[in-house]
């Protein structure tokens, strides 16, 4: 159900598995510095020294394990002149499944959580596409690499007229998605009294902010 889509250069669809790792590493570059991911990926114990964070490789492989599911599952992974940036969408009606309750940590389950029920008050069962993962390689500044990775997705989804909901983990990422026309339908701070706003540990901290967002709600 991907209605009108069409990706065409700079923008290519990834249908080879053995790039999967080279997305991940992207991925894993592009949220090096992000706050939201250092608390979902060492939880109470984020600090700058922990070992987790001392190699890209580790985190690479974290990203690994997340992304081919999705990429089993029928998302749609797209990497942006020759590799300057990434996207994952997941198409009208195709989900991320979920993972067993046991494997998922507080954080992983707070912002699932809120998530989930504030796209289920939004959204209710409208078919809409989801900007699930998107970061542009820190050491690659092509212009158009992060434009053409909404580009297709904003033209399918307005031919159809349907609605695109993303999660928003930083407030940079939150401007930018309001430059493609996103609009804040809900906020939440996760792992309030665990982290500060920098995601690393601390008693009594304000947690990290992040944003619901949704464009097309309306109609275009
Ligand atoms: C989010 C991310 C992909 C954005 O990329 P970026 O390089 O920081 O963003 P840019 O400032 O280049 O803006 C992206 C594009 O939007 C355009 N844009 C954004 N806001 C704009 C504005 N107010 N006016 C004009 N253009 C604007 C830029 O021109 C740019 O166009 P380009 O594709 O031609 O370069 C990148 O910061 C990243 O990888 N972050 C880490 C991972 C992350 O946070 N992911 C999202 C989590 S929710």
């Amino acid at each position: 159900m991907s209605g009108e889509l069409e990706i065409t250069k700079p923008l290519r669809r990834i249908t080879d598995p053995s790039d999967i790792p080279r997305f991940a590493a992207l991925v894993a570059a592009a949220f090096s510095q992000d706050a939201l991911n250092r608390y979902l990926f060492m939880g109470r114990e984020s600090n700058p020294e922990h070992p987790k964070i001392q190699t890209i490789e580790f985190r690479a492989k974290y990203w690994e394990a997340i992304v081919r599911p999705r990429f089993e599952g029928g998302a749609i992974l797209v990497e942006s002149l020759d590799w300057a940036a990434i996207g994952l969408w997941f198409p009208p009606g195709v989900e991320k499944k979920p993972n067993p309750a046991s494997t998922l940590s507080e954080g992983v389950v707070e912002y699932l959580t809120f998530f989930k029920a504030l796209r289920e008050e939004k959204l209710g069962t409208r078919p809409h596409w989801h900007l699930n993962v998107i970061g542009r390689d820190p050491e690659r500044t092509d212009k158009g690499a992060v434009t053409s990775i909404f580009e297709p997705f904003l033209a399918a989804a307005k031919a159809s007229n349907i609605p695109i909901w993303l999660e928003s983990t930083n407030a940079h990422a939150k401007g930018i998605y309001e430059y493609f026309g996103f609009k804040v339908v809900g906020s939440t701070r996760i792992g309030k009294g665990i982290v500060g706003s920098d995601g690393w540990a601390k008693e009594g901290g304000e947690g990290v902010e992040s944003w619901g967002m949704i464009a097309g709600l309306d109609g275009w």
